[in-house]
């Protein structure tokens, strides 16, 4: 028996198995949410003999896709795909998204923008007035990452953000490593007032690779319910 917040994740994940058809080049997100989308890709696979190709956005992610049967080309053995569905950390009003919660943004962002449509899929839970509560992942390299910080952190001072420190983020005693080979400094801004403007700025500086900020990259959101409702908002 599922616990409602995975039956949220569940039930948005099998809608939005929905939209992926035959023959389609499909990206597939990360996080719990996404792997239930992957389990139910697989089913199809198995059952319905559905023929798709699939481009992970993580390691641990192209792994469960091959466990269940989906067939895992790279992104450039695609070039292009025809779908991506991710979750995500938060969503607004208008499908602007905060990702990167599991770390995998850098490729998530890569994919769903070779995509000719992003599908979210995320439980009510996820969704925000405005975006910041969840902390802002940003991927920096790992060379000179304390004075990249320092740069982050006096940019938010210019910035309309609520809360401006941030902290390294950490897999035990050590720096969590991206698949990229990059750390993540995670933003605790509370409240992002120009989440465009913010996506702009963080990526002018050195030091950092990308930001978890989805700006109209997404065109759909599934959102599922505890109970097991589902609404599409696009
Ligand atoms: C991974 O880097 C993230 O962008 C995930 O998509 C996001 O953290 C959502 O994860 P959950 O589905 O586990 O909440």
């Amino acid at each position: 028996e599922l616990s409602p917040i995975d039956k949220a994740k569940f039930v948005a994940a099998k809608r939005a198995a929905q939209f992926v058809e035959d023959g389609m080049r499909v990206g597939l997100g990360t996080g719990s949410t996404a792997a239930w989308l992957v389990r139910c890709l697989g089913e199809m696979v198995r059952d319905d003999g559905l023929r798709i190709k699939g481009v992970p956005t993580s390691t641990r992610t192209a792994q469960l896709a091959r466990e269940v049967g989906i067939e895992v080309i790279s992104l450039d053995e695609a070039k292009w795909l025809d779908l991506t569905i991710d979750g995500a950390d938060e969503f607004d009003g208008e499908l602007n998204l905060i990702k990167g919660g599991g770390g995998a943004l850098l490729q998530e962002k890569i994919v769903a923008t070779a995509s000719d449509q992003m599908v979210v899929i995320a439980d009510i839970g996820k969704e925000v007035e405005t975006l910041g509560a969840f902390p802002l992942p940003v991927e920096v390299i790992p060379f000179g990452w304390q004075t990249t910080q320092a740069l982050v952190e006096e940019t938010l001072v210019s910035m309309d953000v609520l809360g401006r420190n941030s902290t390294l983020r950490m897999n035990g005693e050590i720096p969590f490593v991206t698949d990229e080979g990059n750390y993540i400094l995670d933003l605790h801004l509370k409240r992002i007032g120009n989440a465009r403007q913010m996506a702009l700025v963080m990526n002018q500086m050195p030091g950092v690779v990308e930001n978890g900020l989805f700006i109209d990259i997404c065109d759909a959101v599934v959102i599922g319910y505890g109970d097991g409702r589902v609404e599409v908002r696009d």
